[in-house]
């Protein structure tokens, strides 16, 4: 957030009722030490970044396959940038379109065309927005009228995990204000409650929603066994694989390849600013689903496209991590998880059982997480704490997140120096 100052001979602003409850509501934000502040970053989003004139050691990206500031990447924005220069001027549907989007549309496609049968994908400018498109789109899917019965169901029931992330629990909200939605939320390590809701289901259409990785736990969401409930109860499946893309899979196209899965009931999020490393998003989807959201999509219709510059740049991405060089980023990758994994010993703090490069610390309390947070700040590390409503109640964390570009060494340091914060801290 950027602070503007009043000219000398501004009059001191009158304060209204608006601007009064602002200044409590802050107030007792700091009070629940659950105000957020942010960073200024000097340098390239890598394994050690300059914040503020001082250099860090990061382990808090998402930028898990090191792709963010690779020279084949950065060099293809740099060439795209010459030849489409900087913006693309408009919406998809106006003229911003470019025969980069549809490259890059068809090249995403085929990274999920072994999974989903007559696949198409469409390009979202962030995952938010994606998820709010996917999700308003599909609940405007028109009413079903039953040919045993004659009845018309015109209502979406949305089958949502816990901990899926915040843009699926703003998409679901905002398909409520526009559609007849009704919301069923399930634990997605226990699937029982979600098994007999859809038993009893008597909604128009059914949609299943989850994270393939968990974005705070770094575990996978259940896929199969929810593929396999929507499949047995006529209902879609809508994977949230931002975290997975890239990652998982032997040729890093995601959870789907990963587990193996294939249908036509799937559609798979995914999104470009993560292990991708560049920015944006998109869905896969058969040719069907896919042209309805299209069609629906107002995140997609309603906004300028993204500079074409930035699917160049995805393109390259893309081309890495299907590579000799994607497989072995994806193998050290692993590596670090493991030796990370095998080093770390906690008495008390809790580390969620992931597989993935994300590889959260739990603490439980806010302001002790604040403090490992400063702390990790004076030893140069930047691994800010997470807190609620981010993560449940007493589940404050640091969220520590490995990325191709770090070392062996560098990771048992880290464990080291964790170890050590908990010995001096778990009094506390
Ligand atoms: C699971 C999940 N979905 C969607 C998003 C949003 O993606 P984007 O950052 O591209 O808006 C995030 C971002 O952190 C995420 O973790």
């Amino acid at each position: 957030m950027t602070l503007m100052k009043s000219p000398e001979s501004a009059m001191p602003p009158k304060v209204f009722d608006a601007m009064q409850s602002a200044r409590s509501g802050l107030a007792e934000l700091k009070d629940k030490t659950l105000f957020r502040r942010q960073r200024k970053s000097e340098s390239a989003c890598d394994t050690h970044q300059t914040f503020n004139a001082r250099s860090f050691s990061t382990f808090c990206s998402n930028d898990y396959l090191g792709l963010a500031n690779h020279p084949l990447v950065s060099q293809a924005a740099r060439d795209a940038l010459s030849v489409y220069g900087v913006g693309s001027g408009a919406s998809h549907l106006i003229s911003g379109h470019h025969q980069a989007h549809e490259e890059l549309g068809q090249r995403l496609a085929m990274f999920q065309a072994a999974h989903i049968p007559r696949v198409k994908s469409l390009t979202f400018s962030t995952g938010y927005m994606a998820n709010l498109g996917v999700i308003t789109a599909l609940c405007a899917l028109p009413k079903v009228t039953s040919l045993d019965t004659g009845e018309t169901k015109d209502f979406t029931r949305i089958y949502s995990a816990q901990l899926n992330h915040a843009s699926i629990v703003d998409g679901i909200r905002l398909a409520s204000k526009q559609s007849n939605v009704e919301l069923c939320v399930f634990d997605s390590s226990a699937l029982s409650t979600l098994r007999s809701a859809l038993e009893c289901d008597t909604s128009g259409h059914k949609l299943i929603v989850c994270d393939g990785v968990f974005s705070m736990d770094g575990n996978l969401g259940p896929v199969k066994e929810l593929l396999d409930l929507a499949t047995q109860h006529d209902a879609l499946l809508l994977i949230d694989d931002a975290h997975g893309f890239g990652v998982l899979g032997e040729q890093g196209h995601g959870i789907l390849e990963h587990l193996d899965l294939h249908s036509d009931r799937l559609i798979y999020v995914g999104t470009l600013g993560k292990a991708a490393g560049v920015f944006g998003a998109f869905v896969c989807a058969h040719e069907t689903l896919c042209e309805w959201i299209f069609q629906k999509a107002r995140p997609y219709i309603y906004t300028t496209a993204t500079p074409p510059s930035l699917a160049m740049a995805t393109l390259q991405s893309l081309n890495i991590i299907e590579s000799a060089e994607g497989h072995a980023r994806r193998a050290h990758l692993n590596l670090l998880i493991q030796t990370w994994r095998e080093t770390l010993k906690f008495k008390h703090w809790q580390t969620p059982p992931s597989h993935t490069p994300i590889q959260p610390v739990v603490v439980g309390d806010n302001a002790l997480c604040l403090k490992l947070d400063e702390a990790l700040q004076s030893m140069g590390y930047l691994i800010p704490a997470i807190r609620p409503p981010t993560v449940p109640l007493g589940t404050a964390r640091l969220r520590v997140t490995f990325s191709a570009n770090h070392t062996v060494q560098e990771v048992k340091t880290l464990a080291g120096v964790l170890m050590d914060l908990e010995s001096q801290h778990s009094s506390s």
